[in-house]
């Protein structure tokens, strides 16, 4: 590069100037948000549609990084081969919903044909996933060269890894975490907790609605049956004691 004359050296301290304002003005991070889940799981498709889509209301998903895992409770036996809870087709919409987060990185688009399929799993209708390509006004043919190739296998070998790296290991889903903290059963009240971990100064109207009461979560109780792991933990036997305000529970090897 040649010597820089005077405009140019004059430029380059406003450009120096400016970066450092820049800097000591930089954003708070967002707040790591994710939701480990399995796409037939009852509890899981009413939080994604009652719930999690509210993060997109009062700008609350500007403060938001939002990770979607769908693997859950399945299991890797033999030589990778992958038992959903809920079956094969829930395998299947795992890995379309795996190849749709692939496909399309960004949360506002691949959620948006999650949401769809998820609505229809709500609704018993999840058979009809595929009209979602046409509802969200999406390209089908990433996502089925994703699922036909091995690419979409590969992601969900990923997302097994991640979910079973958990610390602390998930025990049922949907899985919330916010900072990488599990909210336990307190999960629906995830944007009390994403409010109160994010430290930037100018919070999200989203975040000023709210009474800001973070409960602790031993006290929590869930507004819908979640789906087990299969080993029985300590907090499921607390809450089998109230069957009937509590419904069936999904265990492993039940659809
Ligand atoms: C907020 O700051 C605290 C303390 O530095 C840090 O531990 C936490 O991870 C930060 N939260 C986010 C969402 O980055
Ligand atoms: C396991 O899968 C790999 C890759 O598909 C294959 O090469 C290998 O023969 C398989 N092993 C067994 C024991 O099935
Ligand atoms: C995840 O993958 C890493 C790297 O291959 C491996 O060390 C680790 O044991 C895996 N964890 C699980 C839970 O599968």
């Amino acid at each position: 590069m040649a010597s820089l004359g005077f405009p140019s050296r004059l430029l380059l301290s406003y450009v120096l100037v400016f970066a450092s304002v820049n800097v000591s003005s930089c954003p708070a991070p967002k707040v790591p948000l994710a939701l480990y889940y399995e796409t037939l799981c009852p509890a899981c498709s009413i939080f994604i549609i009652n719930q999690l889509s509210s993060v997109w209301k009062q700008e609350l998903i500007t403060i938001v990084d939002l990770k979607l895992v769908p693997y859950g409770n399945a299991e890797i036996q033999g030589n990778d081969t992958i038992v959903c809870q809920h079956g094969p087709d829930e395998c299947l919409l795992n890995t379309v919903e795996a190849c749709a987060i692939d496909v399309w990185p960004d949360v506002n688009k691949h959620f948006n044909f999650i949401y769809c399929v998820e609505q229809l799993v709500k609704e018993g209708k999840y058979k009809k996933w595929q009209s979602c390509f046409k509802k969200t006004r999406v390209d089908p043919k990433p996502i089925v060269e994703c699922y036909n190739t091995k690419h979409g296998k590969e992601i969900e070998l990923y997302y097994a890894n991640i979910t079973g790296s958990l610390q602390p290991p998930h025990e049922y889903v949907p899985w919330v975490t916010v900072n990488d903290q599990p909210l336990y059963l307190d999960y629906a009240n995830f944007k009390s907790y994403v409010c109160k971990a994010y430290n930037g100064t100018s919070l999200p109207k989203a975040c000023k609605s709210l009474p800001h009461q973070v409960i602790s979560v031993e006290k929590a109780k869930p507004t819908y049956e979640v789906s087990y792991a299969e080993k029985p933990t300590k907090m499921q036997a607390s809450y089998s004691s109230s069957p009937t305000k509590m419904g069936r529970k999904c265990t492993a090897g039940t659809s």
